[in-house]
C-alpha cells in the first residue's frame, strides 16, 4: 500500500519514538510519505523573534495565520528547519530511512497564492493584501516515486513554492490530501493530539461524506480543517482518511486497524 501520514505540529512536544517505530515496521511492507505542519512552533518562535502573529477568520469560518512576507520567512525557517529536522532525527534514531524535504525542494509542492484574502471581522468582510498563503495545485510525484523506489521515507514540511517563486504557507492537512491524491495513496492517516473527531467527548468512529460535511459545522477550527481536507482527499480519489492520535504505542498500526479513531470514507455507512 501507499500510505500518506500527516504528523500534526500539535505532536511536536510529545514522545514520537513509538510513531517512528511504527513507521519503521510499516515501511518494510508499505511505501510511506510523511507530511507535517507545525503551527504552534511557528507562533512560539515568531514571538521570540518579536514578530507577533495575527490570526484571521475567513467568511466561511476557517481560522488561519495572516502570513505577511516576514512571517512567511519565519514559517519557512521553522517548518523546513526546526520541525522537519526534529522529525527526521527521531525517525533516523528508530532506523527509518528518512529524508527531510520541504515543499520547496525539487518543486515538490507548487501552490497558487491568494494575494488578497477575505477576512471576517464582526459583521464586516475585509480584503487583506500581502498574504503569503497558498493552495497546492501541483505535486512533483516523480521526485516522490524516485525516493520511494530507492527505499526512502520522504518527510515533507508543508511549505510550498508559488508560481513566482514565493515561499508560501500551505495548510498541512490540505497539503497531505493533495499529496495523497497525487500519488494515488491507499490511505491518508492524519495523526494529531486527539483520538479523532469528538462529539460530547466521544469519538465518532465512522463518517460518510455527507456525515462529515455535517460534522464540519459542529467542530472547532483545527478539526474543521482536517475534515475539510479529508473530503478533498476523498474527492481526489483517496479511498480512506483516518484521523487518529499520534500519541502512545503503535499509533499508525492502530489507525490502519481502525482502532480508536475516526474513519472517513466515500462509502455510505451501514
Ligand atoms: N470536535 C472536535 N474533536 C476533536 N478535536 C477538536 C474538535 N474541535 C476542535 N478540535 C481541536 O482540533 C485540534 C487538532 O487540530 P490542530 O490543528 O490543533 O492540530 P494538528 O493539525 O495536529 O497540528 P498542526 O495544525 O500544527 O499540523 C485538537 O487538539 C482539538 O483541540
Ligand atoms: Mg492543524
Amino acid at each position: 500500500m501507499k500510505i500518506v501520514v500527516k504528523i500534526g505540529g500539535s505532536l511536536i512536544d510529545e514522545d514520537l519514538s513509538p510513531l517512528a517505530r511504527d513507521v519503521k515496521e510499516l515501511s518494510k511492507e508499505h511505501q510511506i510519505v510523511i507530511i507535517h505542519g507545525g503551527a504552534k512552533i511557528v507562533t512560539e518562535i515568531a514571538q521570540k523573534l518579536g514578530k507577533e502573529q495575527r490570526f484571521v477568520t475567513s467568511p466561511t469560518g476557517f481560522r488561519s495565520r495572516y502570513t505577511d512576507a516576514e512571517t512567511a520567512e519565519i514559517y519557512t525557517m521553522v517548518i523546513a528547519g526546526t520541525v522537519n529536522k526534529k522529525l527526521v532525527t527521531v525517525l533516523l534514531k528508530e532506523g527509518v530511512n528518512a529524508i527531510g524535504l520541504s515543499g520547496i525542494d525539487g518543486g515538490l509542492l507548487i501552490a497558487e497564492r491568494k494575494p488578497r484574502i477575505k477576512v471576517k471581522e464582526g459583521n464586516k468582510v475585509l480584503l487583506m493584501d500581502g498574504d503569503y498563503t497558498g493552495k497546492v495545485v501541483q505535486v512533483n510525484t516523480k521526485l516522490l516515486e524516485l525516493l520511494l523506489n530507492a527505499g526512502y521515507v520522504p518527510v515533507i514540511g508543508a511549505v510550498a513554492i508559488g508560481k513566482e517563486g514565493e515561499n508560501l504557507n500551505v495548510d498541512g492537512d490540505r497539503a497531505a490530501a493533495s499529496v495523497a491524491g497525487a500519488i494515488k495513496a491507499d490511505k491518508l492517516l492524519d495523526m494529531t493530539d486527539v483520538p479523532g473527531v469528538l462529539e460530547n467527548e466521544k469519538i465518532i468512529t465512522k463518517l460518510s461524506i455527507s456525515e462529515a460535511k455535517q460534522a464540519m459545522e459542529k467542530v472547532g477550527p483545527g478539526m474543521r480543517r482536517k475534515i475539510f481536507a479529508a473530503l478533498e482527499a476523498l474527492r481526489e480519489g483517496v479511498p480512506e482518511v483516518v484521523i487518529a492520535s499520534g500519541i502512545g504505542e503503535h499509533p499508525l498500526t492502530n489507525a490502519l486497524e481502525e482502532k480508536n479513531c475516526t474513519v472517513i470514507t466515500n462509502e455510505s455507512v451501514e
